[in-house]
């Protein structure tokens, strides 16, 4: 038999420990340990940053000279001088052009939709975030840069071997 689903997992109390906001931050953690993409002085946006996990690695990991645009619709407590906070819309290009001044040298979302409980419409939701992210990354991305992202494997989704 499954076990339970239960957020009160080993990552949650772990996260707790080291003071991390959400223990999502431990994905991160393992991506950047497997592809060491995020470099000292990279200029990153975190799309869906609430409640900021990953933008407290991200800023240890980019040091003074980075900078992080962490962005969500809900509002993120301060994290560090390298972290500029926004509440607003991904989807909406009037509240980004405002933001990004200059290219970024990667983004990384781990954007979530308000679940509805029905699975199709759930992954329709996170695959059209997951558009909208590549708008984004076509226009504000460096030609170099990298992406990090998110989606839930629904219809949308095509599993590519890496
Ligand atoms: C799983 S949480 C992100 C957790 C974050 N990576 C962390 O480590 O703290 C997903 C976030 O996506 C945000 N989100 C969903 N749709 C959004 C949108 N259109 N624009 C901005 N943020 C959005 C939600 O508000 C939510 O905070």
């Amino acid at each position: 038999m499954p076990k339970p689903f239960t957020t009160k997992d080993q990552y949650f109390y772990l996260a707790k420990a080291k003071n991390l906001r959400a223990r999502s931050a431990f994905k991160l953690e393992e991506i950047q340990k497997k592809f060491s993409l995020i470099k000292n002085g990279a200029i990153i946006a975190d799309l869906g940053a609430a409640p900021g996990s990953w933008s407290q690695l991200l800023s240890q990991w980019i040091g003074q000279k980075g900078k992080i645009f962490a962005i969500d619709l809900q509002e993120i407590e301060p994290i560090a001088s390298n972290v500029q906070i926004f509440c607003g819309d991904i989807t909406d290009f009037k509240f980004l052009n405002k933001i990004f001044e200059q290219k970024i040298t990667g983004a990384v979302a781990d954007l979530a939709p308000k679940t509805t409980g029905t699975p199709d419409a759930d992954s329709y939701h996170s695959a059209e975030l997951n558009h909208a992210v590549l708008d984004i990354c076509q226009k504000y991305l460096h030609p170099n840069g990298f992406l990090i992202t998110k989606i839930f494997q629904g219809e949308e989704f095509v599993k590519v071997n890496c």
